[in-house]
């Protein structure tokens, strides 16, 4: 007999369900007697006691749906140890939740900050599993995060279809794409979708080497430019600011434009005198049906998952290295954030081909 409680916590992607149902059935077909706590909203519903008890039944017919089951919010890690505005003990209220349902294991589905809290609780004598889950990859200790490969989808298809109507009227496009503060996602999807530039946050950019890569563009016959953005893009000048001075300067920045994508447009209006246009695939890239590469990854993170639990192994992260599934000790991982390195082989490549990073 085992008792397990579920959660989903932090931005939501399109494995979420795809992850749960992997584990769930991984016990529900190894286990008599299983029972399948979900909590709503993430650590919400194990703070203030929200959850239902689940079947088998509902993990099925999930595989390929979006979102999560659950639910899901933000609960910043900063502000766990922080009492609510009553005056709650959030971390004690989970630790009783979590005794009061006698949980064998609480599996923890989320990103950094999710994983934070997940060892917090680990800390604090519970049995915790993490599933890296965001379309950022920028979880330390997996190669691979799910929603990421789905995510990668998205942009690359926004990117695929900017390209036919930017070489049409010869325009240049900024496609600024999702990713938080690393360039994994842009990377990817800007050379999946033959981005001419690609801006990272981790490889800081001059306008003026921006600017020469399109008028080079130009020279070449080729009238159109697409620039793939990360949205945590930055110019060199900031880039090399003390920490208090850069984070001034971008609140500043958010003041007088909506995204980077439009402080972009308007430092690239200096440069060029070219038609310039902005495409923000937003929250889209974090929606639909997860691809196939990540309901197999999904399947073997969540099946990976139930093998700890039937072998009541805690306090891991499930990932993938190499290839292989492997479990990381929350305590190697946990509040690390995985980054593009600016000579990564991808980067490489990309230059090699041509590919501008405006460096
Ligand atoms: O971490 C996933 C992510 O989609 C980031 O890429 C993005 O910066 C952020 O979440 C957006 O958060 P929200 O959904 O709260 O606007």
């Amino acid at each position: 007999m085992k008792r397990i409680g579920l959660l989903t916590s932090g931005g939501d992607c399109q494995a979420l369900n795809a992850t749960m149902r992997g584990v769930v059935k991984g016990l529900f077909n190894n286990l008599d007697e299983l029972e399948v706590y979900g909590f709503d909203d993430g650590y919400k519903g194990l703070i203030y006691g929200n959850y239902r008890m689940l079947s088998e039944k509902d993990f099925s017919g999930i595989l390929t749906r979006g979102g999560t089951i659950l639910g899901t919010s933000r609960q910043p890690f900063k502000l766990m140890r922080v009492p609510d505005e009553k005056g709650l003990d959030k971390v004690e209220a989970m630790k009783q939740t979590y005794y009061k349902l006698r949980l064998d294991c609480l599996v923890i589905l989320g990103g950094n900050g999710t994983q934070k809290t997940a060892n917090l609780l680990r800390e604090e004598g519970l049995n915790v599993l993490h599933l890296p889950k965001t379309i950022d990859n920028d979880i330390w200790g997996t190669d691979m995060t799910f929603g990421f490969q789905s995510a990668v989808d998205i942009a690359t298809d926004a990117i695929d279809c900017i390209h036919t109507t930017a070489a049409s009227h010869s325009r240049v496009f900024i496609v600024e794409v999702m990713g938080h503060k690393v360039g994994w996602l842009t990377l990817h999807a800007g050379i999946a979708g033959g981005a001419d530039i690609i801006l990272i946050p981790e490889i800081p950019y001059d306008i003026k080497k921006i600017a020469e890569a399109v008028r080079n563009r130009n020279r070449a016959g080729k009238g159109f430019t697409i620039l793939a953005v990360a949205e945590g893009a930055i110019s060199k000048e900031d880039a090399a600011l003390p920490k208090k001075e850069m984070k001034k300067k971008l609140e500043e920045y958010q003041k007088i434009y909506p995204s980077v994508a439009y402080k972009l447009e308007a430092e690239l209006k200096n440069e060029l005198d070219l038609d310039i246009r902005i495409t923000i695939p937003g929250h889209m890239q974090r929606g639909g049906s997860p691809c196939p590469y990540d309901r197999v990854l999904s399947t073997r993170l969540g099946s990976a998952a139930a093998g700890l639990i039937l072998k009541g192994e805690y306090g891991y992260m499930v990932g993938i290295v190499n290839g292989k599934v492997k479990k990381v000790p929350l305590e190697e991982c946990a509040g690390k954030l995985k980054t593009v390195a600016p000579d990564d082989q991808l980067v490489k490549a990309a230059k090699r081909i041509g590919i501008s990073f405006g460096d």
